[in-house]
């Protein structure tokens, strides 16, 4: 359909970014499909849904100049093809009209910007001019301009590239991950937001401590959660250690990770120490303490949502209790994560949050040592 609209009307179309790059990696069904339209994509846009059966409605943002289509359970969005540049203190390019070099070009990764054409003469050919191929084969993770430019455009590419790297368990190129480093400062002009859509699909990846560990080692987690990187380091006095809790962490959310795809239990597993940081000290007679951290944690919670513009809502209240009941999570991190109560618990929190928290609720009041023994071992 929109091969022949397009070629009626004589403008060339391609799919670009995320659907053809997850078609080549045979990653899961698509749910968007984007495609340039070298010409206005509004207009290819509403003679497509006209050519539709059952014309759906067209979706039309005047000011990024694209149009949205929803056909099938997919969501088609059409954009004439263009050429950006940036100011330096805004996410908002100068967009002018550009051939489909030019789009590629202003995309942010080489795996994001190969395109497929649909034109009727090469349908179906492959154009990669920054070797997107190659990278997606070599697993990497590579901007097509010089980094520098490609990441201060739009800094929220920085924790993309983390975010692709963590769910790809792909590498960011040496260049690329100096870039960030070098302009992580930057991340302070994009939303709150954005950045934790990103965290979010970070956390959701099968193994999210790969994201935290580069979003540290670029300096952008002391930037974005300061709260973290202050429970990196191990103190010595008198001979005695107290473990590095970032990395700690780090292990405990891998493992949650293991047991449960619940966003939320996730962000708990990675905040259940953060009490940790401004309540440590050296007693002489019982060494490293952090006295009552669960609470000053489960109160840092509720600062750090406010803060990430994060929702002040039953999620945030669930998170608190799992963090004020830190013992859970850690628990996953040691010998006994076989432990089948605590497994079932974590497995059904994606359905049964609310049975999940009056059962924190009674874990943490309850002085009936019946009950206390029945969390424990049940
Ligand atoms: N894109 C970009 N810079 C951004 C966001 C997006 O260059 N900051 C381009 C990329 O070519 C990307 C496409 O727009 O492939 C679509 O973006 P989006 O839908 O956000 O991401 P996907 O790549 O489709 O991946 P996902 O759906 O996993 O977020």
């Amino acid at each position: 359909n929109i091969s022949s609209v397009a070629s009626r009307e004589g403008v060339a179309t391609y799919v670009i970014g995320g659907f053809v790059r997850d078609f080549l990696l045979d990653r899961g069904k698509p749910v968007d499909i984007d495609i340039v339209v070298v010409g206005s994509g509004i207009d290819i846009a509403k003679k497509v849904a006209a050519s539709l059966p059952g014309k759906p409605e067209v979706n039309v943002f005047k000011n990024f100049g694209t149009a949205m289509i929803k056909h099938k359970n997919l969501e088609l969005e059409f954009v004439g093809a263009r050429k950006e540049s940036y100011h330096h203190d805004s996410r908002k390019p100068v967009v002018e009209n550009g051939t489909l070099e030019d789009d590629q070009k202003r995309r942010d990764f080489t795996i994001n910007a190969l395109a497929l054409s649909l034109n009727e003469t090469d349908y179906g050919t492959l154009l990669d001019p920054f070797n997107g191929i190659s990278d997606l084969d070599n697993k990497i993770i590579r901007t097509p301009l010089e980094p520098g430019i490609t990441y201060s455009d739009d800094p929220l590419r920085m924790m993309r590239a983390i975010r692709f790297a963590t769910q790809l368990r792909f590498e960011i190129h040496r260049e690329s991950l100096e870039a960030i480093s070098a302009h992580k400062e930057r991340i302070n002009i994009i939303s709150k937001e954005r950045i934790v859509e990103e965290l979010h699909k970070i956390l959701l990846s099968p193994e999210p401590s790969i994201g935290f560990s580069l979003l540290h080692q670029t300096g952008l987690l002391h930037i974005i959660l300061p709260e973290l990187t202050a429970l990196q380091g191990i103190e010595e006095i008198e001979g005695q250690k107290h473990k590095d809790n970032f990395w700690h962490t780090l292990e405990v959310v891998d493992n949650i990770a293991k047991a449960t795809d619940d966003l939320w239990l996730r962000w708990a597993a990675l905040l259940h120490d953060i009490g940790k940081a401004p309540t440590k000290r050296f007693d002489k007679k019982i060494g490293w303490t952090f006295h009552a951290h669960e609470f000053v944690g489960a109160k840092m919670v509720y600062k750090l949502f406010k803060r990430m513009r994060l929702p002040l809502n039953e999620k945030m209240k669930f998170v608190q209790k799992m963090v004020l009941m830190s013992s859970r999570p850690v628990v996953l991190s040691q010998e006994n994560v076989t432990d089948s109560a605590i497994r079932r618990l974590v497995f059904d929190a994606g359905d049964h949050v609310d049975d999940l928290m009056t059962l924190c609720e009674a874990d943490i009041t309850t002085k009936n040592p019946k009950k206390q023994k029945r969390y424990k071992n049940n």
